[in-house]
């Protein structure tokens, strides 16, 4: 038995638990995965008590990803990168801190057919959803970021903050660019990702027209039963859109190869979450 379990709060309806089943069934493991609700007081606590019932292996969700930095014993550059920790990893006796949402968003973006070497992205929002994923972007060596935010003295921190990580061989190949959503600089952007939690409020985004005019592949981390008011936006206007359900169950899976060393197949996870919680389709 394999113990794992997400800390978060809310947690309650988190999927991490069917989507790790799932793959679990798959592989022929026999895995424990729990949600544990952890306050950012209480998460310490919980955690070591985890750990000293046999817990093996965690996801850390909001609001703990920050404070997950310090209760890993080592950490990854991305997670170093990213400012946060999705995964903790137990690693003969120590724990491995990582950050996998960059690698499930990176992940889902191909799925889509979409490679983003030397790509120009839009990323929209600087929360901890839009700085998470600034590493793996950089890793998949796309051309320039341009980070636009309500508030741009948060992008332009965000964009600071991945500046002083960048490696040399990096810097050299990306423009990083940082500023308010209504002063977009005009670009040919080929991918838009929307980091905002507007979608989650039901709000759209005030973006201009000729953003979408190459019909850029338009993301939105959030996922439910119908398109977000940009994913509506970006369809009304023939570009190709997607949700983030593929990114969280590409994150999974990143997490469940560290914790197991099996590399699951995301595709029938994600039908079959789209079907039984009656999510949005593209096809
Ligand atoms: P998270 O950790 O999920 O990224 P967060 O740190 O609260 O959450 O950040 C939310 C992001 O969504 C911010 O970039 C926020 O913009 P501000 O920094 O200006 O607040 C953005 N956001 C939320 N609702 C929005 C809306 N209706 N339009 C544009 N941006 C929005």
């Amino acid at each position: 038995m394999i113990k794992l379990a997400v800390f978060g709060d809310p947690i309650g309806h988190s999927l991490s638990p069917v989507i790790h089943t799932e793959f679990a069934e798959q592989a022929g493991l026999v895995i424990d995965y729990t949600r544990i609700q952890a306050s950012a007081i209480e998460f310490a606590e919980h955690f070591s008590r985890f750990v000293s019932e046999g817990g093996v292996g965690a996801n850390i969700t909001l609001p703990l990803k920050e404070l997950a930095l310090e209760l890993a014993d080592q950490l990854t550059p991305i997670a170093t990168q990213a400012g946060a920790v999705n995964t903790l990893v137990k690693n003969n006796g120590s724990w491995l801190g990582t950050n996998t949402d960059g690698m499930g968003l990176v992940s889902d973006i191909e799925q889509h057919n979409i490679n983003l070497q030397g790509t120009q992205i839009l990323l929209l929002g600087a929360g901890g959803a839009a700085r998470g994923v600034v590493p793996a972007l950089l890793s998949a060596k796309v051309a320039s970021i341009h980070v636009a935010n309500r508030t741009p003295e948060r992008a332009e921190k965000l964009i600071q903050h991945a500046s002083a990580y960048l490696e040399e061989s990096q810097a050299a190949l990306v423009k990083l660019s940082a500023g308010s959503i209504s002063m977009l600089p005009r670009a040919q952007y080929n991918v838009i990702i929307n980091a905002t939690s507007s979608g989650l409020h039901g709000e759209g985004i005030a973006l201009p027209e000729w953003v979408l005019n190459d019909k850029p592949f338009s993301y939105d981390m959030v996922y439910g039963d119908k398109p977000t008011l940009f994913m509506q936006w970006a369809l009304s206007r023939g570009c190709p859109v997607a949700d983030g359900l593929g990114m969280l169950v590409g994150q999974a899976a990143e997490s469940f190869r560290l914790w197991t060393g099996v590399s699951p197949d995301i595709h029938p996870v994600l039908l079959q979450l789209r079907k039984r919680l009656g999510l949005w389709n593209s096809a």
